[in-house]
């Protein structure tokens, strides 16, 4: 049975028993306490705390996840960093009996998967939680003819579910095992967790199973891991028949690059963008030790789009904006990574004892914190490739050495940049001010025209113009710009309010606001609105009101490095 059967399936077998289906999320939450969705219940978290679901109280879906938790398991059997989660839901519906029997009834029934292989895991409690050995489960389990072997005891590590991101929904599990591998796991929320970890029963129960698309397709398939499944073939089919693991991380994380893109993100040195920049890097480099050519990425990055884009249409329509930031990404590291570890061996090498004269012992072997540092500059090495680089050679990482660098060169270059410009502003008279709060109402038209993965880059703003650097891979077309144009315009003859408040770092980011060297700001920063349109956090100064601004006109959009344009505006 193919994976497009077993989702279809699966998704029809819940809607049968009273499932709402709702598509998948976007893998960018809005939560701003995750940077990915990696679960399905992420987009109906509200829904656990009593917040009224719009879908009725059971539903189901197949939702995209991303993670990089299990990054450094990637290429062995099971572990993935995109995958798809199958799961049904319920707030407030019904609870452990009906779930436990319909995980059964679609594996064993439906799938008819031999029972007599799977190992089913319980939550055995350990005092740490306000719940107990999870008899009822067990009970469940055994009504339904499993054999007291084919159960398992486990932890809180195993078999309690904690939430997503700093605080939600959380509770015990059970899980189906097949073969030795789990496929589906199901959570019985109970409690919130808060901030400080302290857990509350919830009102409302509920119930939030997932389970892996890849690992379900295997136990089916009868595979020995994930990628002999169809939901791989077709992808390592364009991967030279070679080192097996290498292959396997490059098509996992070529996979995982085209949804991320495909959602907006771009490669950068955070967040985000830096995950992307870390998944393709690190995939460049496997392809390295394969001695892949140039541009091999390409037609990985084709063949992923035409396997996935029945089902997420998103990626043909995003296909050339997807194979614009890979392209470029690829001949940006490409051009500097032989080299990088050409020079990192060097490094290395020098240290090595020479004619079997007694030196230093080859476990010593170690990368300083300034070569590590000049890597990261002059090469493009993300941190990680250089841990699993001497990881892999048994060469230790200086990291307290490299954070040195990273902080000090920090620091240089903010000193260098402070000097010209406060906050980059070149002054404070009247007509810089109006131009500062200019700049905030253009990064909202950015984002809402351009799309939310924008964020600003630098900005230089003078007496005389506003300059103002954000990430995009292209030039923009005039169209989107005369859109962004206007967009500022009606904002400006709205005439909103521009509020300031102060609050602390982490209640801005929870207000959603943009900010761009988190590093920079103190334990309370100022966030100043305009209207509902922007929200930024920024020492000021501003306007008032957005009236007093005049007519914004864009004068020259340009390229400002790789990945990066520059506008060039004025008010008249
Ligand atoms: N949230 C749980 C998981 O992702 C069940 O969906 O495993």
């Amino acid at each position: 049975m193919k994976s497009g059967e077993l989702r279809e399936r699966f998704l029809k077998f819940f809607e049968e028993k009273g499932h709402k289906i709702v598509p998948s999320s976007s893998i960018l939450p809005t939560d701003p306490s995750v940077l990915f969705t990696t679960a399905g219940m992420q987009q109906f978290k509200p829904y656990y705390l009593g917040e009224k679901s719009p879908y009725g109280k059971n539903v189901a879906s197949c939702q995209k996840c991303f993670r990089t938790s299990d990054i450094e398991e990637v290429g062995d059997d099971s572990h993935l960093t995109f995958l798809e989660m199958l799961g049904n839901f319920s707030f407030g519906g019904y609870f452990k009996k009906e779930a436990i029997k319909m995980a059964y009834e679609f594996i064993f029934k439906e799938l008819k998967l031999p029972v007599e292989d799977a190992v089913f895991t319980v939550f055995e409690g350990n005092g740490l939680v306000p719940e107990d050995e999870d008899k009822e489960s067990i009970e469940i389990w055994k009504g339904l003819g499993i054999l007291e072997n084919q159960i398992k005891k486990c932890g809180k590590e195993d078999n309690f579910w904690g939430p997503t991101g700093e605080e939600g929904p959380c509770g015990p599990t059970t899980e189906i095992h097949i073969r030795g591998v789990e496929v589906w796991n199901l959570v019985f929320n109970e409690y919130y967790q808060d901030k400080d970890k302290k857990l509350t029963p919830l009102e409302q129960k509920g119930v939030d199973t997932g389970m892996g698309l890849e690992r379900l397709a295997m136990a089916v398939q009868e595979k020995k891991n994930v990628f002999e499944t169809d939901l791989f073939e077709p992808i390592l089919e364009e991967i030279p028949d070679s080192d097996e693991k290498s292959r396997r991380i490059i098509a996992d994380h070529i996979k995982g690059a085209v949804f991320l893109i495909s959602e907006g993100i771009l490669p950068s040195n955070v967040e985000r963008g830096y995950v992307l920049r870390r998944v393709l890097r690190r995939a460049m480099r496997y392809g390295k030790l394969l001695n892949l050519s140039e541009n091999f990425l390409i037609p990985i990055v084709k063949k992923v789009i035409e396997f996935y884009g029945d089902v997420y249409p998103e990626l043909k329509s995003k296909e050339n904006e997807i194979l614009t930031v890979i392209q470029k990404e690829e001949e940006k590291f490409g051009k500097t990574l032989g080299e990088g570890l050409k020079q990192f061996n060097d490094f290395v090498l020098r240290r090595k004892p020479k004619n079997g004269k007694v030196g230093v012992a080859f476990d010593q072997l170690i990368l300083y914190g300034r070569e590590a540092f000049y890597l990261y500059q002059t090469f493009g090495f993300p941190k990680e490739i250089m841990q699993e680089l001497c990881q892999e050679k048994n060469i230790k990482f200086d990291e307290n050495g490299f954070e040195e660098e990273m902080k000090k060169h920090q620091e240089i270059s903010r000193a260098g940049a402070e000097k010209k410009f406060v906050g980059g502003l070149a002054d404070h008279s009247e007509k810089t001010i109006k131009y500062h709060t200019a700049a905030h109402l253009m990064l909202a038209a950015l984002r809402e025209v351009l799309g939310l993965e924008i964020y600003q880059k630098g900005s230089n703003i003078t007496a005389e113009r506003l300059r103002f650097d954000f990430n995009y891979p292209q030039k923009l077309n005039e169209e989107q710009t005369s859109k962004i144009e206007d967009l500022v315009n009606e904002k400006i003859k709205e005439d909103l309010e521009v509020v300031c408040e102060e609050m602390t770092l982490k209640e801005a980011k929870g207000k959603g606001a943009m900010g761009v060297f988190e590093e920079k700001y103190g334990d309370k920063v100022k966030v100043y609105s305009i209207g509902d349109f922007s929200k930024e956090i920024c020492g000021g100064p501003h306007v008032k009101r957005t009236s007093e601004l005049g007519r914004f006109k864009i004068q020259k959009e340009e390229s400002s490095g790789a990945g990066v344009r520059r506008i060039r505006a004025m008010l008249e």
